[in-house]
C-alpha cells in the first residue's frame, strides 16, 4: 500500500457525486460509492435500479466496473454514502464484490469509524479459496 495518507474528505465528496447520479426510482434510496485505488485513482459508482426490482445493481457494482474499465488494480480506501450523505455500509454481496479487489490493509469508512476490509468481511471466502482446490 502507498504510504500517503487517504484523504477521506475527496473520497466522500466523489460518494456524494456519484449518489446523484443514482437511478433509484422504486426505492428512492440513492446510493453513491468511490474508493482510492492503489495507484491513486478515484473509481466510483452509483446504484442502478429495474422494474424487476431484484436485478437492482448496487453502488458497488458500478464502483467495480468503473475500476476494471479504468484499468483495474485494486482499491486501497472506500466510502459509501446515502441520500444525505451519510456513510452507508455495504451489503453482504457488495461486501464481497469489494473483497475481491481488495488491496493488502484496504479500510472503509462505516458508521463505526475507519475499518479494514477484514473486519468487515470477516472469515471471507475469496480467490484464494479457489486455488486451494486446483
Ligand atoms: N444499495 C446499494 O447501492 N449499495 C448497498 O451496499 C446497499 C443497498 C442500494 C440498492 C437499492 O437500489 C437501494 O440501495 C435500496 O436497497
Amino acid at each position: 500500500m502507498a504510504d500517503t495518507e487517504v484523504d477521506w474528505a475527496v473520497l466522500e465528496a466523489a460518494a456524494v457525486a456519484a449518489m446523484g447520479k443514482a437511478y433509484a426510482p422504486y426505492s428512492k434510496f440513492p446510493v453513491g460509492a468511490a474508493a482510492l485505488t492503489e495507484d491513486g485513482r478515484i473509481v466510483s459508482g452509483c446504484n442502478v435500479e429495474n422494474a424487476s426490482y431484484g436485478l437492482t445493481l448496487c453502488a458497488e457494482c458500478a464502483l467495480v466496473g468503473d475500476l476494471h474499465m479504468g484499468g483495474g488494480g485494486r482499491l486501497r480506501a472506500f466510502y459509501c454514502v446515502d441520500a444525505k450523505g451519510n456513510v452507508l455500509m455495504p451489503c453482504g454481496r457488495c461486501r464481497q464484490l469489494l473483497y475481491e479487489f481488495r488491496a493488502p490493509g484496504m479500510q472503509l469508512m462505516t458508521t463505526q469509524g475507519i475499518k479494514t476490509m477484514d473486519q468487515v468481511l470477516p472469515d471471507a471466502f475469496g480467490p484464494d479459496n479457489l486455488e486451494e482446490n486446483l
